[in-house]
Order: C-alpha cells, then structure tokens, then sequence
C-alpha cells in the first residue's frame, strides 16, 4: 500500500466517523420519546418506595445524573425538603428544571407509589414528613 492510498483510507474513516456523530437522533436512548407515550397508571398491587426507586429514580438519582441529588446527600436534601413536601411531590409528579422528568420518568406509577419514592430517597437521611400524599 502506498502512503496516498493509506491517507486516502484514514481520511475516509475519519469522515465516516465525523459523519455519523452528526447524524441527529440515532444515538437516543428513547427515554424521552418513552416519557410522552401514554400508559396506564398502576392500580394494582402497588410498589414500596424502593422498589420504584429501584425501578425509575436510581437510574439518574443513584449517580448524580444532570445533578439528580443522590439519596444520602444530607446537603441537598436538606436544602430542597425546606419548600415543603407539597412542592417535592409537585417537582416529582410535573417534573422540573426540564431535567428531572415528570412522574419521576415512571408514567405507570401512581402517585402514592412516587411518594412512597421520594419517601425512601428522604428516609436515606432520615428527613421524615409525615401526612397523606398531596
Ligand atoms: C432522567 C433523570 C431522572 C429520573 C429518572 C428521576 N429524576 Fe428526580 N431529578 C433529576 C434531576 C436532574 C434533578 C435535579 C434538578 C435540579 O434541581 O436542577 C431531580 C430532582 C428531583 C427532586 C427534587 C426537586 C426539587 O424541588 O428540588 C425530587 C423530589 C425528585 N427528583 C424525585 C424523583 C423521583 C421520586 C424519581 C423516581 C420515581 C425521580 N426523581 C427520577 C433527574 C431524574
């Protein structure tokens, strides 16, 4: 192989990888587009606060994703619980900041089971409120 051939092949291959890190939406993880489907909501059997942590919260929660506050983080936990349980349930259920998704990115849980959630997250710092889901 000649050294014009062989820059010929690294300049394609370059090309092709620039090309494809352009390329729009075929890297997503389908999170969002699984966000907005409409599912039922959970009537059933209804999970304990870990298990739907488990199941949709640890995903960005358990590694500080976007700043997701990691339950533990006595700081920012102290910090966000002095608006009150009605607006962490509010934040949870609406989403907010554009990052952490509505419904806690969990649209089949029902809201006694996002509060259940959110309860485990606080009781990791033992920050209790007691009282019925908003
Ligand atoms: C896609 C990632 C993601 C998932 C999944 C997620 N969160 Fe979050 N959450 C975030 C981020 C990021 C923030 C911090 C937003 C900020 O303050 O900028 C946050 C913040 C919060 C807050 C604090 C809001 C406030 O007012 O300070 C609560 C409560 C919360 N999440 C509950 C939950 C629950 C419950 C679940 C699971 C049912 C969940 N989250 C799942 C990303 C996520």
């Amino acid at each position: 192989m000649t050294s014009n051939t062989l820059i010929h092949g690294l300049c394609l291959a370059l090309m092709s990888i620039s090309i494809s890190a352009c390329a729009p939406d075929n890297k997503t993880t389908g999170f969002w587009q699984e966000m907005r489907q409409q599912v039922a909501i959970n009537e059933g059997k209804q999970r304990t606060g870990e298990e739907v942590y488990q199941y949709r919260c640890r995903g960005c929660h358990g590694k500080n994703t976007q700043g997701a506050p990691m339950p533990g983080d006595r700081y920012e936990w102290q910090r966000r619980s002095r608006q009150g349980m009605v607006v962490l349930m509010e934040h949870t259920l609406k989403g907010y900041k554009q990052t952490m998704p509505p419904r806690g990115g969990c649209p089949d849980c029902s809201d006694a089971e996002l509060r259940r959630a959110l309860d485990y997250m606080l009781a990791q710092d033992e920050l209790q409120f007691s009282g019925k889901a908003p």
